[in-house]
């Protein structure tokens, strides 16, 4: 039997928690691989919340309840891992919302892809078959549904449709090591930090859709403002691709700079100048990629590693000199002259960019 820990924080969840502990022990008992332990995380709530659970652990050995102070989600999570870790060295972690919208009879969908090598298996709500409440007004739609977008696109990693989402199933040897890095973020971005972590960490993930359902009692919690604040300054601090294309636009201003400086004003010969302006922009990306962007799996050295590296950089950026042109003539080719420069911007954007962005990963910034 593997064990699993499901952490539940609560605040003021009385009137859904008697129900939904029952509900997580008849799963518990249907099972076979696995056993469950249960543990409340209570922010010393107002209601009988702590009360229930309490009076309910005469009747349940496998209930556990943590009174801790009320200093945000991500805070109340970090304190249950850490009980957790200790008092059970389980298996598994599971993360799951008091409030009903989370239905526990997911439960054993979570173990299964656990079961077929998975590491951490994200309940998504904005996959097929997963839904939001349909009363949802339209703001909070627009909200949730663009946050997503954005740390999907702000990471370019697209295969996760969901980051946000609080239903979860975590193999404890990630959020061991995540807990250092999650300790920094005390509200419910530590929900983005932990999957960011956890991704850097090579986690096999997977998804499984689920109903986000209307809260039963109760409200939520969430500052929605402050939540969308700090997951964007998250992804603009830990982004690779933010960072890549940040780095992109450096090198654009270098090689225009020296270019105008040498033609226009020193008045060098053209090819020389741009020999030196494309040389220095190449070697300036490829440093501030290595310390910068790519800083998680930056080459630390011998010089040998760093000529190997710059080298490789060269071709994949001489390859991206010979698609725009040629794209470009393409494109004028078929289209007339005109719009030229709207040419290149596209081709940038949709060819250079994700070129570059998976060769650097595949090639020279690869995973360790
Ligand atoms: N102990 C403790 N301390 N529990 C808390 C705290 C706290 O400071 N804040 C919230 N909770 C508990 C709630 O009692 C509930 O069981 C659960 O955490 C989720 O809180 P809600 O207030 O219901 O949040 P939500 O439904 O708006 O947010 C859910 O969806 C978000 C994505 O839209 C959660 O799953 C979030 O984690 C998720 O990011
Ligand atoms: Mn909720």
């Amino acid at each position: 039997m593997r064990k699993a820990v499901a952490i539940l924080p609560t605040f003021n969840e009385a009137g859904y928690i008697k129900s939904l502990i029952k509900s997580i022990e008849d799963v518990n008992k249907s099972l076979e691989a696995w056993e469950i332990e249960i543990l409340i995380v209570d922010s010393f709530s107002t209601d009988d919340t702590s009360t229930i659970v309490k009076e309910l652990q005469k009747k349940y050995g496998n209930l556990h309840i943590i009174e801790v102070p009320k200093e945000g989600l991500g805070r109340a999570y970090l304190q249950g891992f850490n009980y957790a870790i200790n008092k059970f060295n389980p298996y598994l972690i599971i993360q799951m919302d008091a409030d009903g919208q989370h239905d526990p009879k997911k439960i054993p969908d979570f173990l299964s892809e656990i079961q077929k090598g998975a590491d951490f298996v994200v309940g998504t709500r904005y996959s097929k078959g997963g839904s939001i409440p349909k009363n949802w007004g339209i703001h909070r739609k627009i909200l949730s549904i663009g946050a997503n977008l954005f740390i999907r696109l702000g990471f370019m990693k697209l295969q996760i449709s969901e980051w946000t989402n609080g239903y979860r199933a975590i193999k404890t040897w990630i959020v061991k090591g995540a807990l250092n890095h999650i300790k920094n973020y005390s509200g419910y971005v530590f929900q983005v930090a932990m999957l960011d972590y956890a991704l850097r960490n090579n986690a096999k993930t997977s998804e499984i859709p689920v109903d986000f359902k209307e809260r039963r009692y109760g409200i939520s919690k969430i500052n929605a403002y402050q939540y969308i604040l700090q997951i964007f300054l998250y992804v603009l601090s830990y982004s690779s691709f933010i960072k890549f294309v940040i780095v992109g636009l450096i090198g654009f201003v270098l090689d225009f700079g020296i270019s105008f400086l040498g033609i226009n004003i020193l008045h060098k010969p053209v090819w020389l100048i741009t020999l030196l302006s494309t040389e220095t922009a190449i070697i300036s990306n490829f440093f501030l990629n290595n310390f910068w962007s790519f800083d998680h799996k930056r080459i630390t050295g011998p010089l040998i590693a760093f000529i190997i590296g710059l080298t490789k950089f060269n071709l994949i950026s001489s390859v991206s000199i010979a698609i725009q042109t040629v794209g470009i003539q393409l494109l004028i080719y078929f289209f007339g002259s005109e719009r030229w420069y709207i040419y290149k911007i596209l081709i940038i954007a949709f060819v250079i960019i994700p070129y570059s962005y998976i060769l650097y990963n595949k090639v020279i910034w690869k995973n360790k």
